[in-house]
């Protein structure tokens, strides 16, 4: 199927073309994110699940399921169930594991039916897919979600044997694996494995095996290789951005996949002690020429990036001037090559303005920075410099 996804893509030159029309777009480089896969799976040597949650952190969910799929992975991970049908609908063989809770009658029978696998941690749950498979003769596939101490959602450490040997009687359901999630605690961690080896342990000696235990995701890849078990789930590691400078260290060598583009709106000279925008947070020290981007806190540029932000245009980094719009993002263009429509790079692949360096700017997290990027900004994806593919919501 990806092979088809790709094959149906727009050409190049066409790419190109609709490219010119943008007003503010991501670039994903594709072969950024075969570089961190191939080094995640290289570091952990264990089966790679990975988290395509929130519209693959703001990469456009189904051409990097697509591209993933080329790449031999299996199973992808999901937050909400319109994600995991989307990738289902689009036809895509990859298994895909979603973690929304269910509630209407119709949402058990519709994952069943569209062979998603169902996170459950209650008998209820398992139940009714249970029912739902059993009317449609079908298998409910599913994963059980331990709770080792995060205290979020999930079953019990200590009643989670219980549970899946439970759940795994039921004649419509097959559980396929169990998963928890660290508290990113060095020490708690330790437990909390020890925790998830002890459920598995109780269930061989019932005579259960589970095919997949999972507890690790970027933060685990980085730096627990106790806890990688039989697959990871890494999700920001996967689109080549480090949380936190320790993660760096730990010797995983990652490339940002994702890069922001603007053209320019509108230019004009703003006089010595004139402000620019609202509540003139911004006030010309001298005579400048002034540039507005259409793009703004709507598209995902945090508010607190007011004055602060930094754009690669003509090879320069310049300033944003002022409070940042739901809808406008103004720039000082004083001195460099820049007319309406020139291409200017909010979020650089590296640099001063890279995605760590701009989140870091705005006293955001790199994942609220990625996770809050608009839905529906075009996104086109490279291969060797050239666009292969295109999202236009
Ligand atoms: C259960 C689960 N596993 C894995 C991940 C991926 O996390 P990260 O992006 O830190 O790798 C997430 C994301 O929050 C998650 O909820």
């Amino acid at each position: 199927m990806s092979e088809r996804f790709f094959a149906a893509q727009p050409s190049p030159e066409e790419i190109r073309r609709r490219m010119m029309g943008y007003t503010s777009w991501l670039e994903i480089n594709l072969d950024n994110i075969e570089f961190n896969l191939r080094n995640i799976r290289e570091r952990v040597g264990v089966e790679v699940m990975p988290v395509v949650k929130n519209n693959a952190y703001g990469h456009g969910l189904v051409p990097i399921v697509a591209y993933l799929e080329t790449q031999g992975v299996a199973w992808v991970m999901v937050a909400k169930l319109r994600e995991a049908e989307m990738i289902k609908e689009a036809g895509f063989e990859t298994e895909v594991l979603n973690m929304d809770v269910l509630f209407a009658g119709e949402q058990y029978r519709g994952v069943v039916e569209k062979g998603i696998t169902q996170t459950v941690y209650t008998l209820e749950a398992a139940e009714r897919l249970n029912k739902a498979a059993e009317e449609l003769g079908r298998e409910a596939q599913v994963f059980v979600k331990v709770d080792t101490g995060l205290n979020r959602v999930g079953v019990r450490h200590t009643e989670a044997a219980a549970l899946i040997e439970e759940i795994n009687g039921l004649p419509g359901v097959k559980v396929r694996g169990m998963f928890s999630t660290f508290q990113q605690r060095p020490e708690e961690d330790r437990v909390a494995l020890r925790r998830l080896l002890a459920v598995d342990e109780e269930l061989r000696s019932r005579g259960v095996k589970v095919e997949y235990r999972s507890m690790s995701s970027s933060d685990g890849v980085f730096h627990n290789p106790d806890g990688w078990l039989d697959v990871v789930r890494p999700g920001i590691s996967l689109y080549g951005v480090y949380p936190e400078p320790k993660d760096e260290a730990s010797g995983l060598k990652l490339r940002q996949a994702l890069q922001l583009k603007a053209r320019v709106e509108y230019v004009k000279w703003v006089e010595e002690g004139e402000s620019v925008t609202y509540w003139g947070r911004f006030v010309a020290p001298k005579r400048m020429r002034v540039g507005t981007l259409h793009l703004g806190f709507y598209d995902g540029i945090p508010r607190e990036m007011a004055n602060k932000g930094k754009v690669l245009v003509d090879g320069q980094i310049k300033q944003s001037l002022g409070s940042v719009s739901l809808n406008h993002y103004l720039v000082d263009l004083t001195g460099v090559k820049a007319e309406k429509g020139t291409e200017v790079t909010v979020i650089a692949e590296e640099g001063e303005n890279s995605l760590y360096k701009t989140a870091e700017t705005a006293g955001w997290m790199t994942y609220s920075l990625l996770n809050h990027l608009n839905p529906l900004m075009p996104r086109v994806y490279f291969r060797d410099e050239e666009p292969v593919a295109l999202l236009e919501p």
